[in-house]
């Protein structure tokens, strides 16, 4: 695997999904430099790396034209995780999201093949399938984003996959299903299962949006992890675009009774309220594509995940859990 990569650049390499695959890199052997902006993502995250002289922090945003392309330069691989990742925060600010999505991601991709990297693997989200209704939903649909921020990402994958077709630039996009697991940042923006934990641990009821019977294919972070290192050393990823999900549909009541009685919590009776904006009803994903062309293979149930997730909870401080 080390043969033929050796520097590796994750952007978003603080935050949640991107300080995961930093640890799997570094154990694998690659040297890693991250670019992260600290606007969502902990220095904390990676902190246990500063050491290493393997490893390299920049502390920059991914839209500085001088910056990015020095710190392209010399590398492998791009892992392209940095992003505003937040559907109410893109219908807030949509103007922002797309300048970090996608004149963010228009910048690395144009540093990339200025430098020569041998291969791009972009977070591209499940959001760009929007309100399609054909389920579980596979990488054919005809794509139907209802959010800023799904337009955002989806602008952004057109763009990488432009860039394979007119420079050559050797990518791959992978379309992530809610992610989740240790480190997500807690605060308005996070994913339900992190909202869901933190109200738990504070004694507060699941707030649910909507009649909670929408579904959702959460998938655990070192799932994601694997389905990156994948896409990293499988020639069969080339220019393609994967589903990574588990391929199981959760209702969010489901998911609220089911970490109610993990962590013991079943008296806070779910709360619900009037459903968001840009939200979508189903999701959840054919990963049929990812298991025969990476050899994808996800490992963890939800209940094993949810039961990890809250040992991890109980095993860190307050400072780690919050922005
Ligand atoms: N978490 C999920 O469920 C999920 C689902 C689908 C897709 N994704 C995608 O996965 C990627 C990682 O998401 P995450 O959940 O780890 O989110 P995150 O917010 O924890 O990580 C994103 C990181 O990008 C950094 N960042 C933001 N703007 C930046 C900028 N302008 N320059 C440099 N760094 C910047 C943030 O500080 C943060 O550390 C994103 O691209 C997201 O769209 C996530």
């Amino acid at each position: 695997m080390q043969q033929s990569y050796s520097k590796i650049l994750v952007t978003g390499g603080a935050g949640f999904i991107g300080s995961h695959l930093v640890d799997r890199l570094l154990k694998e052997g690659f040297a890693v430099s991250v670019i992260d902006n600290l606007s969502a993502g902990r220095r904390g995250n990676v902190a246990h790396h500063h050491d290493r002289k393997d490893f390299h922090f920049i502390e920059g945003d991914i839209r500085d034209t001088t910056l990015v392309p020095k710190i392209v330069a010399g590398v492998d691989a791009v892992f392209h995780e940095a992003a505003l990742v937040s559907v109410p925060r893109s219908v807030e600010n949509p103007l922002l999201t797309n300048e970090v999505n996608v004149s963010g991601t228009l910048n690395l991709l144009k540093a990339s093949v200025d430098a020569h990297v041998k291969r791009f693997v972009y977070a591209s989200s499940s959001s760009v399938y929007g309100e399609a209704e054909t389920l579980p939903k596979h990488e054919k649909l005809a794509l139907q984003p209802i959010s800023p921020y799904a337009v955002s990402k989806l602008a952004a994958e057109n763009y990488v996959e432009a860039f394979h077709a007119v420079y050559g630039l050797n990518t791959c996009c992978l379309r992530y299903f809610n992610v989740y697991g240790p480190r997500q940042t807690y605060g308005p923006y996070s994913g339900v299962i992190t909202i869901f934990v933190n109200r738990l641990l504070d004694n507060e009821a699941p707030l649910i949006y909507g009649d909670g019977k929408q579904t959702r294919d959460f998938t655990y972070v070192q799932d994601v992890v694997e389905a990156n290192m994948l896409a990293l050393t499988k020639q069969s990823a080339t220019g393609e675009v994967f589903n990574i999900a588990t391929g199981t549909q959760t209702t969010i009541n489901q998911l609220a009774t089911m970490l109610q009685q993990i962590m013991d919590k079943t008296n806070l009776k779910p709360v619900y309220a009037a459903p968001r904006l840009g939200d979508i009803k189903h999701s959840y994903a054919d990963v049929t594509k990812a298991k025969d062309l990476l050899q994808y293979n996800p490992q963890m149930s939800l209940k094993d995940g949810l039961t990890k997730l809250v040992k991890w909870y109980a095993a860190s401080s307050q400072a780690q859990r919050t922005l």
